[in-house]
């Protein structure tokens, strides 16, 4: 099974999948790795790990519609059987989804549709949840939408800061993440 990971930052869940490609308990294979900004490290320890990686920098576009055009040619260009988001921070077009006929699965650091948006944990956290967690889901063209996969509950402790609170959720998330890849992979 083809898949494209997209990333905006660290890449640490991306880099637990490349871990469960590698040590052959993920059959799957991680055809490019793509970012919408230069110099994330997730992009920087996929091309370390021997993987094909690529940019679509948004600042380097006129419009919003140009770079959706330009991030959909160049993902469609791999011919993935997934595409796969994690801790990629755009809301991609419609028509992206659409391309890969909602082959878009995206991972949130929290129980959705409880706290939606980029600052799940944070908004978990101040809210005064007991018990949060993370969600794989079908993306569509909305902000943490679509379909959910599988979720995990992470209870929250008293001494959470968000930092502490968004890394015990990570390490569900790569769990929950891998499981996901892994039960499509043998479908
Ligand atoms: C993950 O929790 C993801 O769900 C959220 O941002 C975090 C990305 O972390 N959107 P990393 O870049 O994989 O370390």
């Amino acid at each position: 099974m083809r898949i494209v990971v997209l990333v905006s930052g660290t890449g640490s869940n991306l880099q637990a999948v490349i871990d469960a490609v590698v040590s052959g308990g993920l059959p799957v294979e991680i055809v490019a790795v793509g970012a919408d900004r230069a110099g994330t490290f997730g992009v920087e320890r996929s091309a370390a790990a021997g993987l094909e990686t690529f940019v679509v920098d948004f600042k380097k576009y006129a419009s919003r519609a140009d770079w959706d055009d330009a991030l959909l040619e160049r993902v469609a260009g791999y011919k993935p059987d997934y595409v796969v988001s994690s801790g990629f921070m755009r809301i991609v077009a419609a028509s992206f989804i659409d391309a890969f006929d909602g082959r878009y699965i995206n991972t949130h650091p929290a129980l959705l549709p409880s706290f939606p948006g980029a600052h799940g944990v944070r908004d978990a956290l101040n809210y005064g949840v007991k018990v949060t967690g993370c969600t794989v889901h079908f993306a569509d063209a909305g902000v943490d939408t679509g379909p959910i996969i599988d979720q995990t509950a992470v209870r929250v402790l008293a001494q959470d800061t968000q930092e502490s609170l968004h890394e015990r959720i990570k390490v569900a998330e790569r769990e929950l993440l891998i499981k996901v890849l892994g039960d499509l992979a043998r479908l």
